[in-house]
């Protein structure tokens, strides 16, 4: 059987989410490339924003996130986003997931650039719970089919009209058709070479869409979260901003406290401020994050997932200032779409860290990712219809081709390091036209030679690469994450 009513790519909150909307309407397939558990939404530890709090108001939530995204935000989109928040949280509430509560009351944290405590979350794992409570939905539903091991290479498109999508399944490479195709694909941190995403963030959603003709927006703003775990030759870990709403500070090399400089906000302004404050304190030495001044039985009860972490590396929250530097996290553009999903594409559709509604404009408002994935998953249902697929173009199988260009391996550490050099928190023109001459380069050499994931990815990395440092060079000022000299 290679026909369905919806395709989607992509096991995170956005995708488990549709799939589970949608699935009264016709047969699902989610494909997604490793496990269903592997997606950044696995990752997320801070929570979901909305208004939650008989003293905020849905302006002042308006107002947080048009000041985060320098005012390059979609008016539209991000009152539309906003306004759904608390009902979405009922759903997720009423599906199982299960936030930390006080006194019967949600209990609502606070992060860098909100000026009211209005983050719903599970702990400091919010990601992870509700994408275990998604899966057990999915899993109950017969109308759902997962693959997974399943890599999307390309998406069968003709005359601007996508009819599904060709993968590479158990070493085998196959077409598949359907009504529409979602894209939920998450993001592309493995684009530089320091990320606080995993492994998987390898920006093939953004990567098939071009290829394919989709239009892209904002791709220059391109998020680093300010901290995140710096020990040297260690994989990156994530401590949550909550940390900081929690009152952990920032120290320089000689334990002083620094950000008064940069914003009265201190520690919780918002994300692009503060990274790039810390990007010029690390040039003087080590710049450290610090809550053991805080009572530690209540840093180890509010953060227990950080706490062990960090303890399995041999550092101790409650006690020690911790080492960090900002890290790619999160792309504020993405495939171009509408209030309803839809791409420029017939039947393509995109939601998530893969798509960009408008909604966080130059800078993402903390914890507006989940709220956003879930917002617009549930909204377009109603644009999507199953349509009976009776006659499909031909579309040719991709086949490898053998030749001598570099390895893999080689393509995906240049590319980084020139990414995480060049096109990173501070940006210049030199190095931007320098970067996409390399890239241009890198892209008419590689070349898939077997059938193989990691083959594809990499194909998907410099594209991504090339599209963002492209982006970069257009916007000739400086705005929120994008930051040129
Ligand atoms: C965090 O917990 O700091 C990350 C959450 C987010 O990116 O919104």
């Amino acid at each position: 059987m290679n026909k369905y009513d919806f395709i989607i790519v992509g096991s995170g909150i956005s995708g488990l989410n549709f799939a589970l909307n949608i699935a009264n309407k016709g047969r699902v397939l989610v494909v997604t490339k490793k496990k269903i558990i592997d997606s950044s939404t696995n990752y997320a530890q801070g929570g979901i924003a909305a208004v939650l709090d008989k003293l905020d108001n849905f302006n002042k939530h308006i107002k947080d996130t048009f000041v985060a995204g320098s005012y390059h935000n979609n008016k539209k989109a991000v009152n539309f986003m906003i306004k759904k928040g608390p009902k979405l949280i009922d759903r997720l509430l009423n599906l199982g997931v299960k936030f930390s509560n006080e006194q019967n009351k949600l209990q609502l944290a606070k992060e860098g650039g909100h000026s009211m405590r209005r983050i719903a979350h599970v702990g400091d794992r919010t990601g992870h719970s509700i994408e275990k409570v998604l899966i057990s939905n999915v899993q109950k539903n017969k109308n759902i089919t997962i693959w997974e091991n399943t890599f999307a290479i390309d998406l069968l498109v003709k005359n601007s009209t996508c009819y599904g999508l060709q993968i590479l399944r158990n070493g085998e490479v196959k077409n598949l058709f359907s009504s529409a195709v979602i894209l939920a694909t998450g993001g592309l941190g493995q684009v530089y070479k320091h990320t606080s995403n995993p492994s998987i963030s390898t920006g093939d959603g953004i990567a098939i869409a071009t290829r394919a003709g989709a239009k892209t927006e904002d791709m220059e703003f391109v998020q680093f979260h300010p901290t995140v775990l710096n020990l040297p030759q260690k994989k990156r870990f994530l401590l949550s901003e909550a940390l900081r709403g929690e009152g952990a500070v920032l120290k320089n090399y000689q334990g002083k406290r620094f950000m008064k400089k940069y914003d009265k906000r201190e520690e919780l302004a918002p994300r692009d401020i503060v990274s790039r404050a810390i990007f010029k304190e690390l040039k003087k030495g080590p710049v450290y994050l610090d809550i053991s001044h805080k009572p530690a039985s209540r840093i180890r009860k509010r953060f227990p997932y950080i706490t062990k972490e960090l303890k399995k590396r041999g550092l101790d929250l409650t006690k020690q200032k911790i080492p960090i530097s900002p890290a790619m996290h999160y792309m504020c553009g993405g495939i171009k779409v509408n209030l309803h999903g839809q791409s420029n594409i017939k039947n393509l559709y995109a939601f998530g860290e893969v798509a960009c509604t408008g909604v966080h404009g130059a800078n993402r408002l903390a914890s507006n990712s989940l709220l956003e994935a879930i917002v617009f998953s549930n909204q377009i249902i109603k644009s999507v219809e199953v349509k009976k697929i009776s006659t499909v173009p031909k579309f040719k199988k991709f086949k490898p081709k053998k030749c001598k260009c570099p390895s893999s391996k080689y393509v995906k550490s240049v590319v980084k390091k020139v990414m995480w050099d060049n096109v990173g928190i501070v940006r210049n023109v030199d190095d931007l036209k320098k970067t996409l001459e390399k890239l241009k380069k890198l892209d008419e050499k590689y070349k898939v030679q077997i059938l193989n994931q990691t083959d594809f990815e990499t194909r998907n990395i410099i594209q991504t690469a090339l599209l963002i440092t492209k982006a970069a060079l257009k916007r000739k000022k400086s705005l929120g994450c994008h930051f040129i000299i």
